[in-house]
C-alpha cells in the first residue's frame, strides 16, 4: 500500500474498531499461516482462564518438602498463577534405567494447582541424568577438537544420537501418560533453551546426520561442490562421504565460509527436529495442551532461526536477560519487537527474566530502583502476555545461586520480594483491565533481521571481524526511538511487503529472490534503506559481482543507483591511521566505507566523504549517502557505519513525517525519550508510556483512564502526567471513544 494511503488508514482507523486489524495488515499473516500451528494460548485457573500470567521456573526438587508449603503460601501473597515445572529434574523423575518416581511431581502439581497455580510443565529433557551417561556415554556431543562435553552441566547431548532421542523420547510418552489429563498442567514446555549448550556439536552422528543432510538439500555432489565453491583451495569432493563438517583444522586455518554456513543451518535444524520429535511424542498422547519452548532472544544473542522455530510452538516464548547501562530499556524493546514479529502480532510469552542481577558476566550489576516492575511491564508493553522470572526462591547451592529470584536468600521481608508482589499486583490490574489478549500496534516500518545474515557477519573471512547484523539492527531500532517514533523488527523470510518502509542494517546476505522481493516492493512504491554490508553475499556466501553491493546480479545497485569498487576499513589496528572520517553533514563514520561511483540518472547524493582524512583513503567527495527514485518507491543507500545519534537524524530527516532533526554526531541533537506503544483489542486501545532516559518526562494530552501509574504522577492540568525515571502509565482509550 502506498505510504500516503497507509498513513490516512493509519489517522482514520485510530479509534476504531478496525485497528485490531491493522497489525496483522503490515506483517502479513495470511502467506505464514499455512506454515504455522494454530496459536493456542494457555488457561490460567481462574474463574474465566484469562490474566496475565505470572510466575517463574520453579524447583522444588532443590528444597525439601517443608518449604513447598512455604513457597505456595508466598505465590499466592505475590499473585503468582503460573510455574514452570521440571526442567532439570529428568534425574527425580528417573533415578535409574527401570525406576521412575512420579510421587513427588504428583504431590506438587497438586498442591499448586488446588492454589490456583498453573502448571508449565517441562519435557525435562535439558539435562539427562548422570546414570544415562555412564551407560551410553556416546549421547556426548564433541567440540570441534574431537573432544567430548563431558556431563555435568546441562545439554550434554547431542541432538543427532538415535540412543539420546529414544531415552528423551521415552521420558517424553511417560509424562504424556502421566499428566495428559491433569487439569493443573496448562501447557508443554520443551526442553530449555534448545542449543544453550549444545548449539555446534562435531561427534560422528552429526558427521553422518551432516552428510544426509546435505545430499537432501543438494541432490548431486556437483551441486555441493558449486555451492561451497571447492575448487578454491582444491577441496573438491566425489560424493557425500567426503563431505566434513567444520572441524578444527589449525590454529590459523579459515573455514570454507560456504561450509560453516550450511553447518549453521544443519546445527539449527537439528536441534528443530529433535524439539518436533519430542513435541509429536506427547502430542500423540496429549494432543490437547499447548507447546512451547524458550527462545534465547536478548542482548547479545539471537543464536537459532527462530523465525522458523515459531511455526513450531502453539505461543511462542522468550528468555530475556537485561543489558546494563545506557541501552538497557531500549534493548528490552529491540528484542520484544522482533519477538511480537515472530508470534505474528500475537501476545507472547517471557518465559524467563531476572528480577535483579545474574550471576554470569563479570559484573553483575542489580536492577535500578523501579526496574523490577518497570522492565516487566515494559515486555507487556510490547506484546507480551506472561511475565515469568528465573526463578522463584534463589537457590541455597549450585552454579546459579547468586543469581536474583522471585524470593531472594533473605527471604519474604526484602524489597526485592515486596517489588515482586508490587509487580503481582500491576499485571492483575492490567489483566482486569483487559490487556489480555489485544495486539500491539505495529509500526510502518520494518527493521528486517535475517538469522542467516547473523550466522555469515560471525565468519573469519570478511572485510571486518567487527560486523554484527543483530547489533545494526538495535543500532538502527534505537535510531527510530530517538527520532520519536517506532519500527518493528521482522523476519527477512516473513512478508513484509504491508510496509511503508524497510531498513536492511548488515544483512550481508540476499538471495536473488529475496532481491526480487525488495525490487517488487520499491517498484510498487516502498521505501528501501540498505546499509553499508547488505547485499554483498548470496545464500552460498558467493560475492555477488559487478561492484558492491551486487545482490541480485546487480539488481539492488540498479536499485540503488551506485556501483560500490572497494571497502575502506577503519579501526584502531591501523596505528597512526585516521580512525574516522567526517560527512560533509557533520556525521561520522568509524568503521566501514563503501567506496561508490554513482551512476543512477536520478541518484541523489545526501552526503558525502570529506575532509583530509577522507581526502587519505581517495573518499573525499565520494557519495557516502544516496537517495534514488526506483519505479513508485524510493530506494536509500547509508554507504557507512553511522552511531545511533547520527542515524537518528537520518531518521528524522527522511524516513518520518515532520521529524526533521540537526545533522552533527548527535551534540545538538535531543532524542526523544518517552517510548509509546499501543496495544489495541476489539473493545479498547491501551496506550503505554515509558520513560527511556534518566530524567523525569511529563506527558501531556492524554486521554483516556489511567488504569495503572508506576512512578508516576497526576499533573493539575486534564492529561498531563510526570513520569519519574523507571517509572509507567498505562492509560485506556475506548473504542470510539
Ligand atoms: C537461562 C536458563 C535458566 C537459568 C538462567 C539464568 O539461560 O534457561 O535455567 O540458567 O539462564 O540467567
Amino acid at each position: 500500500m502506498p505510504f500516503d494511503s497507509w498513513w490516512y488508514n493509519c489517522v482514520s482507523l485510530a479509534v476504531d474498531t478496525q485497528l485490531y486489524h491493522l497489525g496483522a495488515m503490515r506483517l502479513q499473516r495470511n502467506g505464514l499461516m499455512a506454515h504455522r500451528r494454530t496459536f493456542h494460548w494457555p488457561s490460567l485457573l481462574t474463574e474465566s482462564g484469562r490474566g496475565i500470567a505470572f510466575g517463574g521456573d520453579y524447583n522444588p526438587d532443590q528444597w525439601p518438602e517443608d518449604v513447598w508449603d512455604d513457597d505456595i503460601r508466598l505465590m499466592k501473597q505475590a499473585g503468582v498463577n503460573t510455574v514452570a515445572l521440571a526442567i532439570f529434574s529428568w534425574d527425580r523423575i528417573q533415578p535409574e534405567k527401570h525406576r521412575w518416581e512420579f510421587g513427588w511431581l504428583d504431590c506438587i502439581i497438586d498442591k499448586l494447582g488446588k492454589a490456583g497455580i498453573a502448571v508449565d510443565l517441562a519435557s525435562a529433557t535439558a539435562t539427562a541424568p548422570l546414570w544415562l551417561y555412564e551407560q551410553h556415554p556416546e549421547v556426548l556431543p564433541h567440540d570441534k577438537y574431537g573432544h567430548p562435553i563431558n556431563a555435568g552441566s546441562r545439554q550434554s547431548w547431542s541432538p543427532t544420537s538415535p540412543v539420546f532421542k529414544e531415552y528423551a523420547l521415552t521420558l517424553c510418552r511417560k509424562l504424556a501418560e502421566r499428566y495428559g489429563t491433569n487439569p493443573y498442567v496448562t501447557a508443554w514446555h520443551m526442553g530449555n533453551e534448545y542449543g544453550w549448550n549444545n548449539r555446534y556439536d562435531y561427534c560422528d552422528n552429526a558427521l553422518h546426520a551432516f552428510r544426509a543432510w546435505c545430499e537432501r538439500k543438494y541432490g548431486t555432489i556437483e551441486a555441493l561442490n558449486a555451492a561451497w565453491g571447492t575448487t578454491f583451495w582444491g577441496q573438491e569432493m566425489n560424493g557425500f562421504d567426503e563431505v566434513l563438517i567444520p572441524r578444527f583444522m589449525g590454529a590459523d586455518s579459515m573455514v570454507n565460509p560456504g561450509q560453516k554456513l550450511d553447518f549453521e543451518r544443519f546445527g539449527n535444524d537439528m536441534l528443530l527436529d529433535f524439539y518436533r520429535a519430542e513435541r509429536d511424542a506427547i502430542a500423540e498422547i496429549c494432543p490437547d495442551k499447548p507447546f512451547t519452548t524458550n527462545f534465547m532472544v536478548s542482548t547479545d544473542q539471537c543464536c537459532m532461526d527462530y523465525a522458523d522455530w515459531a511455526n513450531e510452538v502453539d505461543f511462542v516464548s522468550n528468555d530475556h536477560y537485561f543489558h546494563e547501562g545506557e541501552s538497557h530499556i531500549d534493548e528490552l524493546f529491540c528484542s520484544d519487537a522482533l519477538m511480537d514479529s515472530l508470534a505474528l502480532g500475537r501476545p507472547w510469552y517471557v518465559m524467563e527474566h531476572s528480577t535483579s542481577a545474574v550471576q554470569w558476566k563479570d559484573l553483575n550489576i542489580r536492577k535500578r530502583k523501579g526496574e523490577t516492575v518497570r522492565d516487566s511491564v515494559a515486555h507487556v508493553a510490547m506484546g507480551a502476555d506472561a511475565i515469568n522470572f528465573f526463578q522463584w526462591r534463589a537457590s541455597a547451592f549450585g552454579a546459579e545461586s547468586f543469581h536474583s529470584a522471585m524470593v531472594p536468600h533473605a527471604g519474604e521481608h526484602t524489597k526485592l520480594y515486596r517489588s515482586v508482589c508490587e509487580l503481582g499486583a500491576a499485571l492483575k490490574t492490567l489483566g482486569d483491565a483487559g490487556v489480555q489478549g489485544s495486539e500491539l500496534v505495529r509500526s510502518d516500518t520494518a527493521i528486517l533481521f535475517s538469522a542467516e545474515s547473523e550466522w555469515a557477519t560471525r565468519s573469519e573471512t570478511l572485510p571486518s571481524k567487527k560486523l554484527n547484523h543483530w547489533h545494526d539492527v538495535r543500532d538502527w531500532y534505537r535510531a527510530y526511538l530517538d527520532a520519536g517514533t517506532r519500527a518493528d523488527i521482522v523476519p527477512l523470510k516473513y512478508d513484509w511487503s504491508g510496509y511503508a518502509t524497510v531498513v536492511l542494517p548488515t544483512v550481508l546476505m540476499l538471495s536473488a529472490a529475496d532481491t526480487a522481493r525488495l525490487e517488487r516492493f520499491v517498484r510498487d512504491g516502498g521505501t528501501v534503506v540498505v546499509g553499508y554490508a547488505s547485499g554483498l553475499i548470496d545464500e552460498n556466501f558467493h560475492t555477488w559481482l559487478g561492484g558492491y553491493p551486487g545482490a541480485g546480479d546487480g539488481m539492488l545497485r540498479t536499485m540503488l543507483g551506485i556501483r560500490g569498487e572497494e571497502f575502506n576499513i577503519l579501526g584502531a589496528q591501523a596505528e597512526g591511521e585516521p580512525s574516522e572520517i567526517r560527512l560533509s553533514n557533520g556525521m561520522v563514520t568509524r568503521l566501514w566505507q563503501n567506496d561508490i561511483a554513482v551512476d543512477g540518472a536520478d541518484t541523489e547524493v545526501l552526503a558525502s566523504y570529506a575532509g583530509t582524512q577522507a581526502d587519505e583513503w581517495e573518499l573525499d567527495g565520494t557519495a557516502a549517502i544516496t537517495r534514488n527514485p526506483y519505479g513508485k518507491g524510493m530506494a536509500y543507500f547509508v554507504g557507512c557505519d553511522l552511531n545511533v545519534a547520527d542515524l537518528a537524524v537520518f531518521v528524522g530527516d527522511h524516513l518520518t513525517v515532520g521529524q526533521a532533526c540537526e545533522a552533527g554526531d548527535g551534540a545538538d541533537y535531543d532524542p526523544t525519550i518517552t517510548l509509546h506503544t499501543e496495544r489495541a483489542s476489539a473493545e479498547a486501545i491501551f496506550d503505554f508510556y515509558l520513560p527511556r532516559g534518566k530524567n523525569e518526562t511529563v506527558v501531556s494530552g492524554i486521554s483516556g483512564e489511567p488504569v495503572y501509574r508506576f512512578q508516576c504522577d497526576e499533573g493539575e492540568a486534564p492529561g498531563v502526567y510526570t513520569i519519574r525515571r523507571n517509572g509507567v502509565l498505562v492509560v485506556k482509550r475506548y473504542n470510539r471513544q
